[in-house]
């Protein structure tokens, strides 16, 4: 299955396998541009049917890592565009992940003092710039609760982003409402407290991500959007919420009638809650539309979802670090190159070392 060709409205790919996003933080400074460096990178691994970029802020207050290439100046259109030329050159298909952090910031990063559904905060650190000098993990800060105002025009920092994104040759978007950041602050009771009409009822604490998914879809059209969600992980909270897996069915199920491009399940990183097989069962019921899922995948376990009809589309995360013939790899069952612990530093930040220097399968 993973090697099938897959279509859906005007999304057509060469196979089932996705590059899942990742954060590399190896922008051009200042203005945190993509760069030529990244065009190589993506580029290496196109033969996947379709690439999600990494993480792009959507605004300055949206940011939550230094050096995270944006997707709101006229310089970052122009940086991506060299990547979406280098993944297009090989075949590939590319979707921009937008984001926004909400609460997970600070103003060192920002200038901003970060924003969120109400001004609570939890334990919790990203990566910006160190007092001592040199950038590490720092403690977020306490944000300010968006008023009703405020989250118009953050849906409309969305659709801006999208268009630019379309600008930048990209055949679509991602909306990040997983991992704790913006949107799942909202969907969340212990970060979403108003008492307004985005906050109380799971109706309400849904009504953010409706909204953006419906203005993207007015945008650019429906087979050009598409969301991550991640109700099993617990990213950026203290603890799992009681609500979360029932009111993220009840809100695919009104995602539904969109047709969106595919809806992405990021289920295995960091602190996570396993996906009991009666939740995929459910996730079918009340949705019939092309389905990601993505978190410690082999191609055994990928096929198997694929099989069940429980996804579309498998997206690998650390394998594609790795390998960037992943697809050619898995096809031949040629061994992968696991990744090196030692390499932790690389992961995000640098240059070209442990970024675009993994090499193809040699035999
Ligand atoms: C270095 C790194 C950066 C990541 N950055 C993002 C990101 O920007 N957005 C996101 O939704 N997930 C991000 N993730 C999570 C991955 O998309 C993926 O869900 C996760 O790595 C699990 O898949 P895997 O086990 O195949 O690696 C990141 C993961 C890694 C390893």
């Amino acid at each position: 299955m993973l090697f099938k060709p897959f279509e859906f409205g005007e999304l057509s790919t060469a196979n089932r396998i996705a590059m899942a996003p990742m954060t590399r933080s190896r922008t051009n400074q200042p203005g945190d541009v993509p760069n030529q460096m990244m065009a190589t990178y993506y580029g290496q691994r196109a033969d996947a049917g379709l690439i999600v970029t990494e993480g792009a802020p959507i605004s300055q207050v949206a940011r939550g890592y230094s050096m995270t290439q944006g997707i709101y100046t006229r310089e970052h259109i122009e940086g991506w565009k060299q990547v979406t030329e280098a993944i297009h050159q090989r075949g590939g298909k590319a979707f921009i992940q937008l984001w926004h952090v909400g609460r997970r910031s600070h103003s060192s990063i920002t200038g901003l003092q970060p924003v969120s559904a109400s001004a609570l905060k939890d334990p919790d650190q990203v990566f910006g710039p160190l007092p001592e000098g040199g950038f590490g993990m720092i403690e977020t800060e306490t944000p300010r609760a968006l008023s009703v105002e405020e989250i118009q025009a953050t849906i409309g920092d969305f659709v801006q982003a999208a268009h630019n994104a379309m600008e930048a040759g990209f055949d679509g978007v991602e909306i990040h409402a997983a991992h704790g950041y913006l949107i799942d602050q909202f969907m969340r009771i212990a970060s979403n407290q108003r008492d307004d009409q985005y906050g109380g009822s799971q109706e309400n604490r849904m009504r953010l991500m409706l909204e953006v998914v419906e203005a993207l879809v007015d945008a650019i059209g429906a087979d050009k959007v598409a969301i991550r969600v991640s109700p099993h992980v617990i990213e950026g909270f203290k603890d799992s919420d009681p609500e979360i897996v029932e009111l993220t069915l009840k809100a695919i199920a009104k995602m539904s009638r969109f047709n969106l491009a595919y809806l992405h399940f990021s289920e295995n990183i960091s602190r996570h809650e396993e996906v009991p097989e009666s939740f995929r069962q459910q996730v079918r019921e009340v949705y019939a539309n092309p389905i990601m899922v993505a978190g410690k995948l082999t191609k055994q376990s990928a096929n198997a979802l694929l099989d069940k009809g429980y996804a579309d589309f498998a997206a690998f995360g650390t394998p594609f670090v790795t390998n960037p013939d992943l697809v050619e790899r898995m096809k031949n069952d040629w061994p992968l190159t696991e990744f090196d612990p030692d390499a932790r530093l690389t992961l995000y930040g640098g240059d070209e070392r442990g970024f675009t220097d993994y090499a193809c399968y040699q035999g």
